[in-house]
């Protein structure tokens, strides 16, 4: 599926900010940017109604819809970089009267000095800095916050594609990412103070990882340099040096 539709959407942010976000629905083929469903389907009068009605329910989480314009089924979906093998939740090769759209997110402001750069995938986007050369975890989260950054947090399933992209495509190295069951043991927790969600535990974490070997692994790595067609993290001993990613963020 070539075919391409952008429709633009002012989407009124709820609460006490008055910003006017757009999001893009686009048509996809899904091959690299796989759907996640979030949840059951229902009736919807629209492809724009069914992606209002996704975003009410599982906020920034919906990521993408499936419509099928003959019975108004609509299917909430988030968005991953993949593929992701042993993920038995992916949405069903859609039929010819069903359409995967998947909503681009609000592409943040890049401060580009220290080296920072915007990078997007699947709709996704984030300003990142990957270094050149590895830290202990300590330091990597040092280093980050000199710069005005963090340790990047992966607490969406569509970050943590854009971190897994960026970091197999551009880096094609072992890398940290910002997560770490540092305080206790088994909890793991994003750099943000976020604890690691039950639906993330489930994809982010190659199979029996993570797996505390010698009880004391505790940071999170991609091993790209290891197993470049693998997808999941494992654990790691944090003193070990590794190359990462920081990200720029509000407050940071
Ligand atoms: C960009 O970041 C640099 C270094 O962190 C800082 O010195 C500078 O003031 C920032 N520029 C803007 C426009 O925020
Ligand atoms: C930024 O890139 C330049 C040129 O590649 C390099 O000399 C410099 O060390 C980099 N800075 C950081 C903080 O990585
Ligand atoms: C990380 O490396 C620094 C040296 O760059 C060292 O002083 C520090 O003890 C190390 N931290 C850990 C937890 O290994």
């Amino acid at each position: 599926m070539d075919l391409r539709l952008w429709i633009f959407l002012a989407f009124k942010v709820l609460g006490a900010s008055s910003e006017v976000r757009q999001f893009f629905l686009k048509q996809a083929s899904g091959q690299d940017c796989q759907t996640l469903q979030l949840g059951e389907s229902w009736i919807s009068q629209s492809p724009i109604t069914c992606q209002r009605e996704c975003m009410s329910r599982y906020s920034e989480n919906c990521q993408s819809v499936v419509y099928n314009s003959q019975t108004g089924n609509c299917t909430p979906g988030s968005i991953a970089f993949g593929p992701i093998f042993y993920v038995t939740t992916s949405i069903p090769e859609t039929g010819p009267s069903e359409t995967l759209y998947y909503m681009r997110q609000p592409i943040p402001p890049c401060n580009t000095s220290n080296n920072f750069s915007l990078y997007d995938v699947c709709g996704t986007s984030g300003c990142l800095y990957l270094s050149t050369s590895e830290a202990n975890y300590t330091d990597a989260r040092t280093i980050c916050s000199q710069m005005n950054s963090r340790l990047f947090v992966g607490n969406t399933m569509a970050k943590f594609s854009l971190f897994w992209y960026t970091s197999k495509t551009y880096m094609k190295v072992t890398t940290y990412i910002g997560l770490g069951d540092n305080d206790v043991e088994g909890k793991y927790v994003w750099e943000n103070g976020e604890p690691l969600s039950s639906e993330q535990y489930q994809y982010v974490w190659f199979h029996r990882q993570p797996d505390n070997y010698l009880g004391d692994q505790d940071c999170a790595i991609a091993q790209h340099a290891n197993w470049p067609t693998r997808f999941g993290l494992d654990d790691a001993f944090c003193y070990q040096g590794f190359h990462y990613v920081c990200e720029r963020c509000e407050g940071c």
